[in-house]
């Protein structure tokens, strides 16, 4: 009998270690761009057990090397088509105003959830402005009609997103697409880094999702710059 119960608890710490090794929804994730913000959730994604093939226009280039070591976990780097290829999960780290352009260099994406926490944003008399009529996320959608557009990171400084704890308080991070499962998806991304989802509904409220980090950039750095902030939602 006590044979019985070492066994049942010896089965029961291998299967939880083996759920630790190998997330139930382990991914492999394309972080389009080797800037900030890819620096920032590559190595968080790679922390949670998912495959991380960074995108580049230039893959050999030694910046982008320490990139890959720095995020470890078997992370690769490669061009930006060959990373979404082999990707369920396409981040989309990359300059705002280009959105278009560069989705559309990227090949097919149909069936793959994009990530994009762009904003394009240009300079007017001091204060930034959004530079799209619609909002970055939809011209992605509207580009690649098949995929699963989640607006996702675009509220918050890099240095949020890589420790969280620094805000003080929770930080919410809304969602906004038109896919429920794609949200998901991404909230659980979300919540493993230590903040907070909250879904904000269709890839139209992107519009205003990319409005509140106007908000922000204009009271942090701004010509009336007033004070630095994080957005949190509370849920009720
Ligand atoms: N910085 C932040 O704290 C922050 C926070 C939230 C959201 N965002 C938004 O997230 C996006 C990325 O921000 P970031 O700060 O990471 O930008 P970044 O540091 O300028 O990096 C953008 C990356 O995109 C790639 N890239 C540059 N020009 C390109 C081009 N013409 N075609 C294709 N790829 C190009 C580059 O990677 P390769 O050289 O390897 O190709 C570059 O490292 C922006 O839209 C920004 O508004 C930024």
């Amino acid at each position: 009998m006590k044979n019985y119960a070492s066994l049942t608890r010896i089965l029961l710490l291998a299967i939880v270690s083996l759920a630790i090794a190998n997330p139930a929804a382990a991914e492999t994730i394309a972080i389009i761009g080797t800037g900030d913000v890819a620096t920032a959730l590559g190595p968080a994604f790679a922390a949670q057990g998912h495959a991380i093939i960074y995108g580049s226009r230039d893959p050999s280039r030694a910046s982008v090397e320490e990139l890959v070591a720095a995020t470890g976990h078997g992370a690769t780097a490669t061009t930006q088509a060959e990373a979404v290829a082999g990707a369920d999960i396409v981040v989309l780290a990359v300059p705002g105003l280009l959105i278009e352009e560069i989705v559309r260099g990227l090949g097919d994406l149909s069936g793959k959830i994009i990530i994009d926490p762009t904003n394009p944003l240009q300079r007017s008399s001091g204060t930034l402005t959004h530079a799209v009529e619609t909002s970055n996320a939809e011209i992605i959608q509207s580009a690649a009609p098949n995929a699963y557009v989640v607006k996702a990171f675009n509220t918050l400084n890099w240095r949020t997103m890589v420790d969280p704890a620094s805000a003080g308080g929770p930080v919410s991070i809304p969602l906004a697409g038109n896919s429920s499962e794609a949200k998901q998806v991404v909230a659980e991304l979300v919540e493993g880094m230590g903040l907070e989802a909250i879904d904000v509904g269709s890839v139209e409220n992107a519009h205003w999702v990319e409005g509140m980090l106007i908000l922000w950039i204009n009271n942090r750095y701004g010509s009336d710059a007033r004070q630095s902030f994080d957005f949190h939602l509370r849920k009720n």
